[in-house]
């Protein structure tokens, strides 16, 4: 069947209800302009509800989010193209509301509060960002009411935020994190990468190049990992550095004598152009035999 859109909170309740409850509803938060990497969460989903269980994506470019300066008006809407990789990916329903149906009295009064986590990396470069993630995700869970919802890990510090809210406030849905996906070049897709021309596309390489590096260099240990990223991104021309750091898998603060074989997690932001990117990788700090030496 093909996918069916609601505009509004009415027509949403409709179409869910009319699906008869049959299996499970698994969620996929977007702010659209799709890609390869959507896609991936949208398969996942389908995975997770099953051939009768009901995949939803929401597309609404959620204002909360946005601080003064940044990028809310610029924001790439590409609504035909999104419903033809929904349509593409068997997705069921796509929730595509307006601004006043998600805020019908304007900014909310009551919004979710991050927490410490919320204050480090990209909240202490984006004040109010993740506040206005949590909420509209609140409300997003709130409105389609899934078993699971589906977010990606290329945004780290907002997948732990979200299974923190969920956990926390005990929400009843399960948050499930998707591997990040690459360009060849290791490049990791974003709705952003679509502001690079090609000369920045190619700059922009010097975030994934520096994670790999650090990956590599993590066997070494802490430090060693750290020098081997920021050393590719020194070099790198035309990538202004924010930060790129190595934190415990929770994001916590890594003391400097890590045990032998510490999960990590290096995380990078840095801006080509005018262009704010963000990654980050999975990494492990020490080997037992290289223990001692670092
Ligand atoms: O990751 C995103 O696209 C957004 O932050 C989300 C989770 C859809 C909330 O607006």
């Amino acid at each position: 069947m093909a996918v069916q859109v609601a505009g509004t909170r009415e027509e949403l309740a409709t179409l869910l209800g009319a699906r008869g409850g049959a299996g499970a509803v698994a969620l996929v938060p977007t702010m659209g302009a799709l890609h390869e990497g959507h896609a991936s969460l949208m398969g996942l989903a389908r995975e997770r509800a099953g051939a009768e269980g009901t995949v939803v994506v929401s597309i609404f470019v959620n204002p909360l989010q946005f601080g003064p300066g940044e990028d809310l008006d610029r924001y790439p809407r590409t609504f035909d193209a999104d419903l033809a990789v929904c349509e593409r990916q068997g997705v069921d329903v796509v929730f595509a509301p307006a601004a006043d149906e998600v805020y019908p009295g304007g900014e909310p009064q009551v919004t979710v509060e991050p927490g410490p986590l919320g204050t480090l990396l990209e909240g202490a470069s984006r004040p109010g960002h993740f506040r206005g993630v949590l909420t509209v995700v609140a409300k997003l869970l709130g409105l389609v009411r899934p078993d699971v919802a589906i977010f990606g890990q290329k945004d780290y510090q907002q997948l732990a935020l979200i299974t923190r809210m969920a956990s926390d406030l005990c929400l009843g849905v399960e948050i499930v994190g998707a591997e990040t996906v690459r360009e060849l070049d290791g490049l990791a897709l974003s709705s952003r990468n679509r502001y690079l021309d090609a000369e920045q596309r190619e700059r922009a390489t010097a975030l994934s190049r520096a994670l790999y590096a650090a990956r590599d260099a993590g066997p070494r240990g802490l430090a060693e990992a750290l020098a081997a990223g920021r050393a590719v991104l020194s070099e790198a021309e035309g990538v202004e550095l924010d930060y790129f750091e190595i934190r415990a898998v929770d994001l916590g603060e890594l003391a400097a004598a890590v045990p032998p074989q510490t999960p990590a997690r290096a995380v990078v932001a840095a801006r080509v152009g005018t262009t704010r990117l963000i990654d980050n990788m999975p990494l492990v700090i020490g080997t037992a035999a290289a223990e001692g030496s670092s």
